[in-house]
């Protein structure tokens, strides 16, 4: 028999700090009608000054171990485009933080498909045998990227970290995950960027160009591109499983912008009102948005077990991925 990933356990962390709309008027040229109207947001997470990305992830790994019941796993993936420094990768530490040193742990650097390479990574580690468990975690302190100074990114992309615990199992049972569908296109590397501070661009000693040590997104050619993808990808994992669209009873799709969703689910041929998220409360938290999402949607109940949900994301790279399962009992920690 196939060994199956299976969902045992989910949690998730948020910042303290609200940052309204109101408040980035504040300081951008900008309104509360043009964020509502455009993005679908009216309020992100901010982590303060002193606390990264390492410490969301500890809460909501936490979190999801205490819901699966476990307090080990065999391997610890994180997913972030915000580590807490460029070396050494940030898995280790939070999964000695989680009291697991000597564990395998390892970040996956997919931007907002972050946490899908992470699940079909660990779910690969799994069916081969190699773990027979693992913790999935997206983290992320974006707003330590963010330029102050630009609109069209500082009123989209927030803080925050949602988690899963995997375990060996039955393809056939609940919370098994179906084939993940992976792809990427970096012609489009420039579209969604931090320029400076690697390789190509080196710190060494010298100021970057202006706004180069800050995340740039290029939204307007971004925007069609994700919405092709993402419905090419949730299209592969359908065929492979033989799912109709209409047996899908929840999306969550990775929450970058209502319309985005909206086209999503209309190329799907998906009513919209199965797309389930969080973005008007948490904005876009890149690698962590869809456990955040899945999380919040298990907590109030818009997630119930036994439903067909489909999983899709498109991000920097640029990196797309889907994948379906169907949502298992599972308890909140
Ligand atoms: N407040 C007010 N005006 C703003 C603004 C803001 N925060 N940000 C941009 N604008 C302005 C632009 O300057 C532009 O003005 P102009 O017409 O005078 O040039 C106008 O609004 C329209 O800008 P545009 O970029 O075309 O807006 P948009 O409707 O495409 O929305 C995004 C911008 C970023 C919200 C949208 O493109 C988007 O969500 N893109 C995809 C994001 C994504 O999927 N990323 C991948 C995963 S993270």
């Amino acid at each position: 028999m196939n060994r199956a990933a299976v969902v045992a356990g989910i949690g998730s962390c948020l910042p303290a700090r609200s940052v309204s709309n109101a408040e980035l008027t504040t300081r951008l040229d900008t309104t509360d009608e043009w964020i509502r109207s455009r993005t679908g947001i009216s309020t992100r997470r901010y982590a303060d000054q002193g606390s990264a990305t390492s410490d969301l992830a500890v809460g909501a790994g936490a979190q999801a171990l205490k819901s699966a019941g476990q307090t080990s796993v065999d391997v610890v993936v994180v997913a972030t485009t915000t580590p807490d420094r460029p070396c050494p990768g940030t898995a280790p530490l939070v999964a000695s933080q989680l009291g697991m040193t000597g564990v395998a742990a390892f970040d996956v650097a997919a931007v907002c498909t972050g946490f899908l390479y992470g699940l079909a990574n660990a779910a690969g580690l799994i069916a081969a045998g190699t773990a027979s468990s693992a913790l999935v975690i997206g983290a992320e302190t974006f707003s330590s990227i963010l330029n102050p100074d630009d609109r069209a990114t500082s009123v989209i992309f927030g803080d925050g970290a949602g988690a899963v615990v995997l375990r060996a199992g039955d393809p056939e049972e609940a919370g098994a995950l179906g084939p993940c569908d992976l792809g990427s296109d970096g012609e489009g590397q420039d579209l969604i960027t931090v320029r400076a501070g690697g390789s190509r661009q080196r710190l060494s000693g010298k100021a970057p160009e202006p706004g180069d040590e800050y995340f740039s997104m290029a939204g307007k050619e971004v925007f069609w591109r994700a919405v092709r993808r993402m419905t090419e990808s949730c299209r592969a994992v359908l065929d492979a499983t033989g799912t109709a669209i209409g047996e899908v009873d929840a999306l969550v799709g990775h929450q970058a912008n209502q319309r985005i969703l909206a086209s999503l689910a209309d190329s799907l041929g998906l009513p919209r009102e199965r797309c389930l998220g969080n973005l008007a409360e948490v904005g876009n938290t890149a690698a962590a948005s869809i456990p955040l999402a899945l999380d919040h949607a298990h907590a109030n109940g818009e997630l119930r077990a036994g439903q067909r949900v489909l999983l899709t994301a498109f991000g920097g790279g640029l990196t797309w991925g889907s994948t379906v399962l169907t949502w298992p009992v599972l308890s909140r920690a």
